[in-house]
C-alpha cells in the first residue's frame, strides 16, 4: 500500500523529518519523491543534518530503494552531490521523464524580475523548466543525460509491480497547500499543485492503493517569500528565537522565514483536499517547555491547548484524521507516536 506525506501549510512543515521517521521505523520497499529542488527537506539523525533537494528523505533506511518520479525536477550536479553525501547510488531509480533543469533555465528564471521579485521564487529554475515542459520545447529529460543512464527505469511499472507483490511505498510530497498552483494563494504559489492526488500522478501511481495520507503542520506558519500570512510576527526578539532555535531559515534559499499564526482555514482545506487520515505535528518544542517530551500528558498547557484545538477542528472536517505523530525536537528520534 501507499502512504503519502503532504505539507499542510506553506512548505517547510517538516515533511523531510516525518518521511525519514516513517521510513526508518517502517518497511517501505520504495520511497518516492516528486516535485522540484526548490524544496529542501531536512533530515537530522544523531546530530548529523542532511538538507536534500532531491534524494527522498527515506534514505536512512538502507533497505528502501529511492525513486524520482516523472514529476520530479532536478539538476544533475545537485543530484550527483546528494548521491555522494548520502551514499545511495546503488539504490536510486529515476523515471526517464524526470526533468533536468538546465543552466539556461536557471539563468532565465534568475533574470526575470517577475519570478524573483514579484513571486519571490527560489531561483533554481524550476518555474522556467515547468514552462518549457508545457511549451514542449527545450526540455532535458533524465533519459537524455549520459551521467544518469544507470539509474533510469520504468518507474510506474516498477512501483505498480511492487504493489502487486504486497510491498509498501512512501510517497514524499513537496511544499504545502498554500503554495499549490491550484488550491493555494495565487499568484504567491509554486509552479505546480502540491496535494496528495497530484503527487500520485507525478509518480505514476493511482489512487486506489493509498492507505494513509499524512499532512504535516507546525503550530505556526512560515513563508520564505511574499504572500498572505495572518498575524505576522514583527517582534525582533521573538523572531530571533524562531530563526535560531526553530531553524526557520530557508534550507535552499537561505532567506529568513517569515512567521505567522496557525491558520485554521488553510488547515481545514489541507485536511480535506489531501484526504488526510493522519496528522503529523512538528516544532511543538517552539512552545516553551516541550523539548523532547516523551508522553502526551507531559506537554505544557499551551501545547495541549493547541493540540486539543486541532483535534476539535479535525472533528469538523472530512475525513476526520487523528493526530498520529508529534515531533518534539529536530532529531528524527525526537518523535512521539500517539
Ligand atoms: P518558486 O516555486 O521557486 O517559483 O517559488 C514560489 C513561492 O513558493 C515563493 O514564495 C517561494 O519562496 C515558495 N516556495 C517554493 N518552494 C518552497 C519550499 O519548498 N518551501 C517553502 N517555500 C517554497
Ligand atoms: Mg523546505
Amino acid at each position: 500500500m501507499i502512504d503519502i506525506v503532504c505539507g499542510g501549510q506553506a512548505g517547510d512543515e517538516g515533511k523531510g523529518k516525518i518521511s525519514a521517521y516513517l521510513s526508518y521505523k517502517g518497511s517501505y520497499a520504495y520511497c518516492v519523491r516528486v516535485g522540484g529542488p526548490n524544496a529542501g527537506h531536512t533530515v537530522v539523525q544523531n546530530g548529523t543534518s542532511y538538507t536534500l533537494k532531491n534524494i527522498p528523505s527515506g534514505f536512512l533506511n538502507p533497505a528502501t530503494k529511492l525513486v524520482l518520479g516523472a514529476g520530479a525536477y532536478t539538476k544533475t550536479e545537485w543530484l550527483l552531490k546528494e548521491l555522494e553525501v548520502t551514499g545511495t547510488a546503488e539504490r536510486l531509480i529515476i523515471d526517464p521523464h524526470a526533468v533536468l533543469i538546465t543552466e539556461e533555465e536557471t539563468a532565465r528564471e534568475r533574470g526575470a524580475s517577475h519570478f524573483m521579485s514579484h513571486i519571490g521564487s527560489v531561483g533554481t529554475g524550476l518555474g522556467q523548466a515547468v514552462k518549457d515542459r508545457i511549451e514542449r520545447r527545450n526540455v532535458k529529460f533524465a533519459k537524455d543525460e549520459p551521467l544518469l543512464k544507470e539509474f533510469i527505469q520504468d518507474v510506474p511499472e516498477l512501483l505498480n509491480k511492487a504493489l502487486d507483490r504486497g510491498e509498501d511505498i512512501l510517497l514524499e510530497g513537496t511544499q504545502g497547500i498554500k503554495l499549490s498552483l491550484l488550491h493555494g494563494e495565487y499568484p504567491f504559489v509554486t509552479s505546480r499543485d502540491t496535494t496528495a492526488a497530484t503527487f500520485l500522478g507525478e509518480a505514476g501511481l493511482g489512487p486506489k492503493s493509498v492507505r494513509d495520507v499524512y499532512v504535516v503542520f507546525k503550530p505556526y506558519i512560515t513563508r520564505v517569500g511574499p504572500g498572505p500570512l495572518a498575524h505576522e510576527m514583527t517582534d525582533e526578539k521573538e523572531l530571533e528565537i524562531y530563526h535560531t532555535k526553530g531553524h526557520e531559515i530557508g534550507s535552499v534559499s537561505k532567506r529568513l522565514r517569515r512567521i505567522g499564526a496557525f491558520e485554521k482555514t488553510s488547515a481545514s482545506r489541507a485536511i480535506m483536499i489531501n484526504n488526510c487520515t493522519k496528522i503529523a505535528i512538528t516544532h511543538i518544542d517552539m512552545f516553551a517547555g516541550n523539548d523532547r517530551v516523551k508522553k502526551y500528558e507531559d506537554f505544557t498547557p499551551q501545547a495541549k491547548a493547541f493540540l486539543e484545538d486541532l483535534k476539535a477542528l479535525s472533528r469538523e472536517v472530512y475525513p476526520h484524521p487523528e493526530i498520529a505523530l508529534i515531533s518534539t525536537g529536530p532529531d528524527m528520534e525526537d518523535t512521539l507516536v500517539l
